[in-house]
Order: structure tokens, then C-alpha cells, then sequence
């Protein structure tokens, strides 16, 4: 069942030394394509990274090591304008300079991956998402040649897994799910019963214990701006915010 096989879902971050066929990879993205794309935009791009000196300089520019030198395919998923242009351009020019159009290429690029994710764990594979690219976007668009309208939002590792994690405890439904309006005050309960259960989980997990929760981690994360070089990063690839 496909609800089963997404509810198992944990991110995998070491693999088995088997790499995935260029045929396999290329049935993953085509996979990945039919997912719905808002006005049929189709704005991203997936990289496969096959080459083993741009594979290393991955590695150490996303600071996610050994997922990269294990991983079984390496993809880098990006927003891409560029290839609209260049279509649009033969009849109008385009704009996609404002905050609108970056939200449908950041939302088009991610349903593009999820789809990917899914249709790799439906083959057996593990799969962890790789936002590190966004810690060096300068040096990665230039070591995978991205043209001005292209940005890249993470990478995807697939492989068979070495090591599998224990699925992460969810929030409880009720605290995501709202029916009419917004029910704000269910927080106040909800939240410390959570941090209960991710509390146990993160004491008893398998690998990296720690005695925290989930409020205290996401304090802790969104606590200080992270990565303010993305703004100037994407303004440089075409990308605004007006
Ligand atoms: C957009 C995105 C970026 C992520 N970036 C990283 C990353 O750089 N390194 C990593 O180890 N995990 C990364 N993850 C995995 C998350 O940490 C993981 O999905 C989350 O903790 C939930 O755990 P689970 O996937 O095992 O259920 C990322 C996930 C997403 C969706």
C-alpha cells in the first residue's frame, strides 16, 4: 500500500556500496516529472552527479560527507527559470523576478523531488534530502555549470541503506489539522505532550541520543538567522523578491 510504504518513510544517511543504474536513475525522474506542476511550469532541474571529483567537492561543499561518498545516485534538484526563457523568449520576454514566482518554482521543484523520494522507496531504496547545497550555492552552481534562472534547493542521496533509522514520531494530527478556522489554543496542550514523545524518542533512538524535544530543538534552529547569503544568491541567478 502506497500510505504504508510513506508512513515508513526515515531518512537514510549511510548506504550499502551499490550504486543505481543510469537507466534506474532516469526512471526515478521520470517519475519525479509527473508530479503536479502549478501552470504546468515544470521549473526545476535535476542534476545527476556521476563525476567523482564533483561528487567529493559535493561532499565537502554541503558539509554531508558520508552520505555523499556512499550515497548510490546523486541528484541536485533546482528551481529553473532558464529553460522557460529560452522558450518564452522566442515569442515575449518573461518575468520571473517576483516573490510569486519563486514560491512556484520552490513549491514545483519540491514536488518534483517528493515524487522522486517516493518512487525510489518504492523500489526498496533509502533517500535523505540534502539542504546543505545552500550552504556554498556560489560554488556548487559553478561546479555544475548553473546557468543565470537556475538555483539549486538541495540534493537527493538514494541508495540502498546500510543503516536505517527508526521513523520519527509526527506531530500528533489534531496539532496540524484545523477544520472551519484556525484553532490556535490546542497548542497549549498539544506542544509539552509532543515534546514528551520526541523526548523518548531522541533518548532511546538507535544513533545521535540527546536529551531534547522538539520545541527545545526548533528553538534552537530557528534561534539565529541561518544562511543570509541566499538572498544576494538568488538575486545573482535571476531570482527577486518583488
Ligand atoms: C529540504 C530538506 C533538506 C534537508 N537537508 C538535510 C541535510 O542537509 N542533511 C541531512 O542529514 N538531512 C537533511 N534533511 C532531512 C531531515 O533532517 C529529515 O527529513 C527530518 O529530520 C525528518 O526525519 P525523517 O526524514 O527521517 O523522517 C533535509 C530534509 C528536507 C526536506
Amino acid at each position: 500500500m502506497t500510505i504504508d510504504l510513506i508512513k515508513k518513510h526515515a531518512s537514510v544517511r549511510k548506504y550499502k556500496p551499490v550504486p543505481l543504474s543510469a537507466a534506474e536513475v532516469k526512471e526515478l525522474v521520470i517519475a519525479g516529472q509527473h508530479a503536479a506542476s502549478s501552470n504546468f511550469v515544470q521549473a526545476y532541474s535535476a542534476i545527476h552527479v556521476t563525476d567523482p571529483t564533483k561528487k567529493e567537492a559535493l561532499a565537502k561543499l554541503t558539509v554531508n560527507a558520508q552520505q555523499f561518498s556512499t550515497a548510490g545516485a546523486i541528484l541536485v534538484l533546482c528551481m529553473d527559470y532558464y529553460r522557460i526563457e529560452k522558450g518564452a523568449n522566442l515569442t515575449e520576454k518573461i518575468d520571473y523576478q517576483n516573490a510569486e514566482d519563486l514560491l512556484v518554482a520552490a513549491t514545483d521543484v519540491a514536488l518534483f523531488t517528493q515524487t522522486i523520494a517516493i518512487a525510489a522507496e518504492s523500489k526498496g531504496y533509502g533517500i535523505c534530502y540534502i539542504g546543505g547545497v545552500r550552504n556554498n550555492p556560489t560554488e556548487i552552481s559553478q561546479l555544475l555549470g548553473l546557468p543565470k534562472g537556475v538555483a539549486p534547493m538541495y540534493a537527493l542521496t538514494i541508495g540502498v541503506p546500510d543503516e536505517q533509522n527508526e521513523v520519527k514520531p509526527r506531530l500528533p494530527v489534531e496539532a496540524i489539522f484545523h477544520e472551519n478556522e484556525y484553532d490556535g489554543e490546542k497548542y497549549d496542550t498539544l506542544i509539552p505532550t509532543y515534546d514528551e514523545t520526541m523526548n523518548e524518542y531522541y533518548q532511546s533512538r538507535s544513533s545521535n541520543q540527546k536529551n531534547s524535544d522538539w520545541s527545545e530543538s526548533m528553538a534552537t534552529f530557528l534561534g539565529k538567522p541561518r544562511r543570509l547569503h541566499m538572498k544576494e544568491f538568488l538575486q545573482k541567478q535571476g531570482f527577486d523578491f518583488k
